[in-house]
């Protein structure tokens, strides 16, 4: 029981937690935000977000999407979850991606600078606009999947293996800082 819904919980988040990853790869090039400033004088998003890192990490997200869905027949004993619908691909990989964005906004309006951490909101911004775009664009499979023990699963693993993944990334030397 506990071991399916923490499988259910990983399969399922797979194209919210590659996204942001992928970014770290792929991003560079121009800001969203064109190097705008708001009326704090600081930058609306910062050079840490890119159309590249948004358009690949999103990409990324939805091809394990479809990954997965080719897969499912071989695993559906082990994993008990429908398919992922292409609504609910695109809206994880990308729900992912705004919530990281809409972080990295906060962050500037409070003054922390790119790259500062952002202890919880760092951990869970991409979790929850992954969770909330799906329910919004995809309500069914949405509530087939993730009942309130996954979400739970959901909610106590993530930090652990973001906070894993993005140590990693540091380590080797991919990532700026360890967060
Ligand atoms: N990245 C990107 N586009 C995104 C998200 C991330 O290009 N939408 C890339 C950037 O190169 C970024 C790196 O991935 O520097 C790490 O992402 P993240 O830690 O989210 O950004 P930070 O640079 O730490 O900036 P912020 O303080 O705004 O989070
Ligand atoms: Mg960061």
């Amino acid at each position: 029981m506990v071991v399916e819904t923490v499988v259910v919980a990983i399969w399922a988040m797979l194209p919210a937690y590659i996204p942001n990853n992928v970014a770290v790869l792929a991003g560079g090039g121009r800001p969203i935000d064109d190097g705008r400033t708001l009326d704090d004088g600081r930058r609306v998003l910062g050079d840490g977000k890119t159309w590249r890192g948004t358009a690949v990490g999103t990409a990324a997200g939805v091809a394990v999407a479809l990954v997965l869905n080719r897969l499912h027949p071989f695993v559906s004993g082990v994993v008990v979850a429908d398919p992922f619908p292409i609504a609910a691909a695109v809206s994880l990989a990308f729900g992912a991606m705004l919530g990281d964005i809409a972080a990295s906004f906060l962050k500037r309006r409070t003054g922390l600078e790119r790259g500062a951490a952002f202890p919880g909101i760092d951990q869970l911004d991409f979790v929850a606009g992954a969770l909330l775009s799906t329910a919004v664009v995809a309500t069914g499979w949405f509530l087939d999947t993730f009942t309130l023990p996954v979400v739970v699963a959901i909610v106590v693993l993530t930090p652990l293996l973001h906070v894993l993944t993005n140590a990693l990334a540091y380590a080797v030397g991919l990532k700026d800082e360890p967060w």
